[in-house]
């Protein structure tokens, strides 16, 4: 008996080796792994806390131009002052900085007084301690390193996070990966008009966004419109309040910042793109100012995916894409993060829907844990484009090295299990030996996806 069971095992393991031999043959990866349901929401807790500590929640971080970060956060009292004192060392504060509040209402909520007190000028890659309006609890959170070519930096990478289970499960990995800055594709709380599961988020993510800067973008779940009623936006714009100002951007919807290496353009889904637009004449200006002997990485965040073979949301991003695609590939843009699509997909460089060794990297990460599940659905077959596509649970991590390369590493939530996930070199356009000389050049020289294997197990996760 125990012999057959073993002969069983055998051929078990044989067949799922010959499989992992075919996936990895091609180029093309649909990954096998069989993902498990999704996880219901966690305890949301109390709407607001009772005593002084607890009146300063839900403080979070953010970049506000070169050496300075925003602070906010949100308090019941509205006698609380909008200030930060903040220093190198835990408990003796020798700057403060004042900033203000405010608050909205939607049809019967009304929101605590939200703070954003501008910090700074701060210096690099440094451990600050601060305290909110005079009377929180001790938060400290770490700068991002210096602006140079050379300069390393890491991301981390989620979108439609929402808050359940697999929420905290995506928390508690990202917590384990050092990273500089969080790169957030869309959708946050999942909210979806029901005021205090904002409030509930905030307080979910305090212990990650007040340690570290967390950029966002906005996802079709923060519009939460009521025609002639209630703005879209009007919570998501109150609450994550981004640095579109110190961009020279219009709108809390579209902005850039530079961090590192890299230059950043966060784009909106959700409004106007079109050529005319404020986004699109924004967009023009901003990557006119992009310096690529100071910056050599150009990434862009935004929601709904260009390039997506999952059946879920198919054609979601196609207009944003005629409108904008042209102009992020004239720009040598390196990669386009996207979330929306509740699953994983990375493509190699893509222009006009056509590989293209001077096209762009485009990764879709919607699948931080929200409450929908995930899409399951990959269409079939595979496009040439797609390099590898799974729905699961799980966040990026993309690790700029120098000037020319980047690491980029997709995390699975899942650790019980042997862990199959994607990683890959990324080369920036801007690298003088990447001149991108499209005529000449093979698709194999200039696209790295081609000789990294993507089915690589990885054992720490
Ligand atoms: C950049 O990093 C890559 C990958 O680690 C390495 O191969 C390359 O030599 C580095 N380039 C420079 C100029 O250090």
């Amino acid at each position: 008996m125990a012999i057959r069971w073993s002969v069983f095992v055998c051929m078990i393991l044989l067949s799922w080796l010959l499989l992992i031999f075919i996936t990895s043959a091609t180029a093309a990866t649909t990954s096998p792994y069989v993902r498990r349901p999704a996880r219901g929401p966690v305890s949301l807790g109390r709407l607001f806390g009772p005593t002084a500590v607890e009146d300063v929640q839900q403080v979070h971080a953010s970049l506000a131009g070169p050496n300075h970060m925003r602070v906010s956060w949100i308090s019941v009292n509205t006698g609380i002052p909008s200030i930060v004192e903040y220093g190198t060392a835990s408990g003796s504060y020798d700057s403060v900085a004042t900033g203000d509040s405010t608050s909205y209402t939607f049809v019967f909520y009304t929101s605590g007084q939200i703070h954003n007190v501008v910090i700074g000028p701060l210096k690099d890659n440094t451990v600050y301690y601060y305290r909110c309006g005079g009377v929180s609890l001790e938060f400290r959170l770490r700068t991002p390193p210096p602006l140079g070519p050379h300069v390393p930096v890491k991301f981390t990478v989620v979108g439609d996070l929402g808050q359940t289970g697999w929420t905290t499960s995506t928390l508690d990995h990202i917590q384990q990966s050092e990273y500089d800055v969080l790169l957030f594709a869309g959708d946050l709380s999942y909210a979806d008009y029901y005021e205090p599961l904002w409030d509930s988020f905030g307080r979910m993510v305090e212990p990650l966004a007040s340690r570290r800067p967390w950029m966002v973008t906005e996802g079709n779940h923060e519009i939460e419109e009521i025609p002639f009623f209630i703005a879209p936006f009007r919570s998501y714009n109150a609450r994550w309040l981004m640095p579109y100002a110190e961009s020279g951007s219009t709108s809390n919807l579209f902005y850039s910042f530079e961090v590192g290496s890299a230059h950043v353009l966060m784009l909106g889904s959700y409004t106007s793109y079109v050529l005319g637009s404020p986004q699109y004449e924004w967009l023009q200006d901003d990557l006119a100012k992009v310096d690529r002997s100071k910056t050599p990485w150009l990434i862009a965040v935004l929601h709904a995916p260009w390039y997506s073979s999952n059946w879920a949301h198919r054609g979601d991003g196609a207009a944003m894409m005629a409108a904008m695609e042209p102009l992020l590939k004239e720009a040598r843009v390196d990669i386009v993060i996207a979330g929306h699509v509740h699953a994983y997909e990375r493509t190699t460089r893509v222009f006009l829907g056509m590989i293209d060794p001077c096209g762009i990297h485009h990764i879709t990460i919607g699948d931080g844990g929200n409450r929908e599940g995930l899409a399951r659905s990959f269409r079939s077959p595979q496009p040439a484009w797609s390099v590898f596509r799974e729905a699961s649970f799980g966040h990026g991590n993309l690790n700029i090295l120098n000037a020319t390369h980047a690491f980029w590493c997709w995390h699975r939530n899942e650790d019980e299990e042997p862990v199959l996930a994607d990683h890959i070199y990324f080369t920036t356009l801007s690298a003088p030996s990447n001149e991108c000389s499209c005529a000449s050049e093979t698709l194999g020289k200039t696209s790295s996806t081609i000789e990294i294997g993507d089915a690589a197990t990885l054992s720490e996760m």
